[in-house]
């Protein structure tokens, strides 16, 4: 069995794909040890709402130094799933290829600081991009510059607006996120 723990700092519909694909065997051999939070959040509520262990720690300067005191030493991967806070770069290489993150868009492209949720919609956009869709990848201590494992993308129409990409980015985001998981976990 792979334990995995679940890094969340919004709505975490992520996590709920995460909880549902594990129940249906979609993502076979592998439990959700621990749910934490930086903030204050939905994804925290889906975590109680299915008994899964969590945790609020509040974002700042000590967040990763808490975080490495819940962390379960048996885990084996964690998964940032809508997760804002940056990871402290000794933590990044302390759980080296042990940290996976899902990005709103087609990295290298619209990544790094500051690019998150619907300030990368609204880049993408701006842009005039004739693409967008979502990257699952390992995180160093680089913003959302460790190894690419999947990404997927889709077309931008010129009817589009930052809230139907926002739409169409999750639906990809629901099906890449449990294959990754699975290669990562080597399923
Ligand atoms: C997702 O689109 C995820 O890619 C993005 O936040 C959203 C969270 O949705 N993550 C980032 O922007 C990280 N840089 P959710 O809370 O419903 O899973």
């Amino acid at each position: 069995m792979k334990n995995l723990v679940i890094l969340v700092s919004g709505s975490g519909t992520n996590l709920q794909r995460i909880i549902d694909t594990i129940d249906n065997g979609e993502i076979p051999n592998a439990k959700i040890s621990l749910v934490v939070a930086d903030r204050e959040c939905y994804g925290l509520e889906r975590a109680k709402n299915h008994n899964i262990s969590n945790v609020l720690i509040p974002r700042g300067k000590n967040f990763s130094s808490e975080l490495s005191k819940v962390i379960p030493e048996n885990t084996d991967l964690i998964v940032l799933a809508g997760f804002l806070s940056i990871l402290k770069p000794e933590f990044c290489e302390n759980w080296d290829r042990k940290i996976i993150n899902i990005h709103p868009a087609l990295l290298p492209k619209f990544g790094g600081k500051g690019m998150w949720g619907h300030h990368v919609h609204n880049a993408v956009i701006e842009a005039k991009e004739k693409e967008s869709g979502a990257t699952v990848h390992f995180v160093t201590s680089g913003i959302d510059e460790g190894e690419i494992i999947l990404q997927k993308s889709f077309s931008i129409t010129e009817n589009d607006i930052p809230e139907s990409v926002a739409e169409k980015v999750h639906l990809i985001e629901y099906e890449i996120f449990p294959e990754a998981i699975n290669k990562v976990l080597g399923n």
